[in-house]
């Protein structure tokens, strides 16, 4: 690919809150599940962690951390209530951000999307059961008013924590299906209080976590949304709405919006949505393409990048000003720098599906996660590491009923 264009991925990109990007290549959020039961960061991440910050990404967000500990998205999350693990945190930081990149907490309430091995009762907006996971998830019920309010304030106190901690920015995940994602579908949002109904009721809890999280942190600390472009799924949180919640987010001066879709029911962030979107490198760049309209924040888009001329393009048409790499960098840390040297002009080729959405989703999902171990444990990445292994791995780490006395 010629320089220009290369270029274009180099350039420097300035936030509103000062941050300074060095270069568009981002780290996406991925769920790491290196902690022990006690929800604190160790050295598996750092481990990690200072791979990745020496990988030339000029941006890493971490995998989802919980507000709350009895709400992960699986066994293994690290979970922020309160200082308790603070020197950890500032050790995870420290190794992420010691190769000069820019590091956000993901942090995140997964709703519904608990699995049952971590709680028999989850919580969400209404009491609507996830359908088509296999009985992993049991039927949540319906939070309270006052019980929202304290989600609200368990966002706001993990990003105050994150900043003490020497994170650089949060960003609140609101894509995916999780609690937020919940709040904003009318498929599981069937309320009729101030947070449901109406789109701009459904929007309401993000816009509070937004605020919440705005008034803990200072100046200068970034905040960032991921946001579902859709849900993908018929009656869902579909793209008309998702115009009305950029145009909301746009008020309240974020530092970047990272577009991504799909669910657990719908998992359209692995492989796009249908076979127009997936005809195309990434997934979500039309959909990009209209939100810039609406969006007076910098965005992001993940998902599907994996050629140096395609994510350049990206940019220098105007369609995003980052680009997201979650994938390609469990199996090549590095990609990133040798993308912007020139080194490299593509991702190496990932897994091949087995062409069944629900099979592969949760193939790419684990194989990608014992990639990562694998990095947690000082290991290099293993591009010929058995499918069906890392699948049974990663299920008993996640989904097996907890063994009686353990
Ligand atoms: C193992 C794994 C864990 C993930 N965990 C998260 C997560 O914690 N938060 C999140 O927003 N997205 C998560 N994702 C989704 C990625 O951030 C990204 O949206 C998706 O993989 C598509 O991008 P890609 O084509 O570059 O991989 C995860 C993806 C993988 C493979």
């Amino acid at each position: 690919m010629t320089e220009p264009t290369l270029h274009a991925l180099r350039e420097p990109l300035t936030l509103p809150c000062g941050q300074v990007l060095g270069s568009r290549l981002a780290k996406a959020a991925m769920s790491e599940k290196l902690a022990g039961p006690d929800g604190a960061p160790n050295e598996h991440h750092v481990r990690l962690y200072e791979r990745w910050g020496r990988g030339g990404a000029a941006l890493l967000l971490t995998g989802n951390v919980m507000v709350d500990r009895r709400a992960l998205e699986g066994p293994g999350n690290v979970v922020v209530e309160d200082e308790r693990d603070l020197e950890l945190l500032r050790g995870w930081a420290r190794a992420a951000r010691a190769g000069g990149a820019l590091t956000w907490m993901q942090i995140s309430h997964p709703g519904r999307q608990t699995p049952r091995r971590v709680s028999a009762r989850p919580v969400a907006p209404s009491s609507v059961a996830l359908r088509g996971t296999f009985g992993l998830f049991a039927p949540p019920r319906a939070l309270s008013e006052s019980e929202i309010a304290e989600i609200v304030a368990r966002f706001a106190t993990t990003a105050a924590v994150a900043q003490r901690a020497g994170f650089d920015g949060v960003q609140i995940h609101g894509a995916h299906g999780y609690l937020v994602s919940q709040f904003l579908s009318p498929l599981t949002n069937q309320r009729t209080d101030g947070y449901g109904g109406s789109i701009e009721n459904r929007q309401r809890f993000l816009l509070e976590v937004v605020r919440a999280v705005r008034a803990a942190v200072t100046k200068g600390f970034a905040l960032a949304v991921k946001l579902n472009s859709a849900d993908f799924q018929r009656g869902g949180f579909s793209e008309a709405e998702s115009m009305s919640v950029v145009e909301a987010l746009s008020d309240e001066g974020l530092d970047l919006l990272e577009i991504s879709g799909g669910t657990y029911e719908a998992a359209a962030m692995f492989d796009g949505a249908d076979a127009r979107t997936r005809s195309r490198e990434a997934y979500f760049l039309e959909y990009a393409e209209r939100v810039r309209q609406h969006a007076r924040m910098p965005l992001m888009v993940t998902g599907g990048f994996r050629t140096a001329s395609g994510m350049a393009e990206a940019v220098a048409s105007g369609a995003t000003d980052v680009i997201g790499l979650a994938r390609p960098l469990a199996l090549e840390p590095d990609l990133a720098a040798r993308l912007l040297s020139a080194e490299a002009e593509r991702a190496r080729s990932g897994l091949r599906g087995f062409g069944a959405k629900k099979l592969d989703a949760l193939v790419d999902a684990a194989w990608h996660e014992q990639q990562l171990a694998r990095m947690g444990r000082g290991l290099a990445p293993d591009p010929q590491l058995n499918r069906l292994s890392s699948v049974l791995a990663s299920f008993r780490h996640s989904y097996a009923p907890r063994l009686r006395g353990r």
